[in-house]
């Protein structure tokens, strides 16, 4: 899969907006991209550490002044519109649909003290959705900066207010990871987070790695409820260790040895939940450390560990992240491959030796097919900056 970037992407967004809306003036055009988490998998709502990169797949919403007193947003990839009076934003429900993501961060930007300015939006995204690759955080980041139109804001604040949109109006319980990188991602290289202090840290990949993603095609209903019952069931390992460690906010205040001596207190499934994550976080440490070192085989190595955690402790693999994770260590390019994002489908992440990106592509389609009979999106990831305007 390639990406259109590039001013013929820009010329297309134009024209299509104006066969839109009309004639009128100059829209301008903002951009907020998806992600790939390499590392630090259901660790942000524990406060812990992950370690994702923006990509050059991303969300595109070209915008100017509506002269109704308007909101009037139309998704290009759907197909479909909404509207509203500009001074209903602030103050709408959810519809349980993709406009949850607009009108949410509208109202939130209302609550943040922002005056809306009526408008017209085309959205088009390259972010596949469901593929665990942050379709929605790339939708929330562009249209907050298109919402504003130019005007400045803290980039954290940014962060912040999209993530209470998902939280508060479309009702995701989701960390900051997603919306953090869409906004903070670098061009070239991954981004250390620390979910508690919220202060990143720019990490590049050690020779020309390549990092692959593969989209199993296959979205589970499960996902949505598991993921709360994830959130959940990390609160309750929290509530079994406070008991005698009072002081245990999160999963993040647990090293292995504090897990060790209280996983009898845990109840069994928050104690493989809370297993995850304190090992995941570690990972993450040492992922951090063999990167530096340029050690890759010990990088591929903890990716490996990294999907079997989440495969048996954490439970948010399935059969066929599973059987591509297995297909694609089966390939001597191939250091290390995990299931990202939330699970339950989705895409897995591949660490591969340069210049192997065709050949890996190739097997794992062929495994894919024998196996499941769907073919998989092969997606090489170039590693982008984060949100913000599209100069022509
Ligand atoms: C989803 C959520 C993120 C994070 C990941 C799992 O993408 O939106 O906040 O929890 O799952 O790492």
């Amino acid at each position: 899969v390639t990406e259109p970037t590039g001013t013929s992407q820009i010329e297309s967004l134009l024209e299509a907006f104006s066969r839109r809306f009309g004639p009128g003036p100059a829209a301008r055009i903002y951009r907020g991209p998806g992600r790939v988490n390499l590392i630090g998998e259901h660790t942000d709502y524990s406060a812990g550490f992950v370690l994702p990169a923006a990509l050059q797949l991303a969300c595109f919403v070209a915008t100017a002044p509506n002269p109704e007193g308007r909101l009037r947003v139309f998704s290009e990839d759907l197909n479909q519109s909404r509207e509203w009076g500009i001074e209903a934003v602030g103050s709408l429900r959810p519809a349980g649909d993709w406009g949850d993501y607009v009108a949410g961060v509208a109202g939130q930007l209302v609550r943040s003290g922002f005056d809306l300015e009526p408008a017209n939006l085309l959205i088009r995204s390259t972010v596949p959705v469901g593929a665990g690759l942050s379709s929605s955080a790339a939708l929330e980041t562009s249209i907050a900066l298109a919402l504003l139109g130019g005007r400045p804001i803290e980039r954290l604040e940014l962060v912040r207010l999209c993530r209470r949109a998902e939280n508060e109006f479309v009702g995701m319980p989701c960390g900051i990871m997603d919306q953090y990188i869409s906004v903070f991602g670098r061009e070239g290289a991954a981004v250390r987070i620390d979910c508690r202090s919220l202060e990143h840290e720019v990490v590049c990949l050690p020779g020309d790695l390549e990092i692959v993603a593969v989209n199993s095609m296959v979205k589970h209903e499960l996902g949505q409820s598991a993921y709360r019952d994830r959130v959940r069931e990390c609160k309750e390992a929290v509530e079994a260790i406070r008991q005698v460690y009072p002081k245990v906010e999160s999963l993040r205040d647990v090293s292995p040895a504090l897990f060790d001596e209280t996983a009898a207190r845990i109840p069994e499934i928050p104690r493989k939940r809370a297993r995850h994550v304190v090992g995941e976080n570690q990972r993450v440490a040492r992922f951090m450390g063999a990167a530096a070192r340029g050690d890759v085989a010990e990088m591929g190595a903890l990716f490996v560990a990294s999907h079997r955690s989440l495969e048996h402790d954490f439970e948010v693999s399935c059969e066929e992240l599973d059987f591509l994770v297995e297909a694609a260590l089966a390939s001597p390019a191939v250091l290390g491959a995990r299931m990202t994002g939330g699970g339950f489908g989705g895409c897995t992440v591949n660490l591969l030796r340069p210049g192997h990106g065709a050949e890996f592509a190739r097997g794992v389609t062929e495994a894919y097919q024998r196996g499941f009979g769907i073919t998989p999106d092969v997606i090489l990831c170039r590693p982008s900056a984060g949100a913000g305007e599209v100069l022509p």
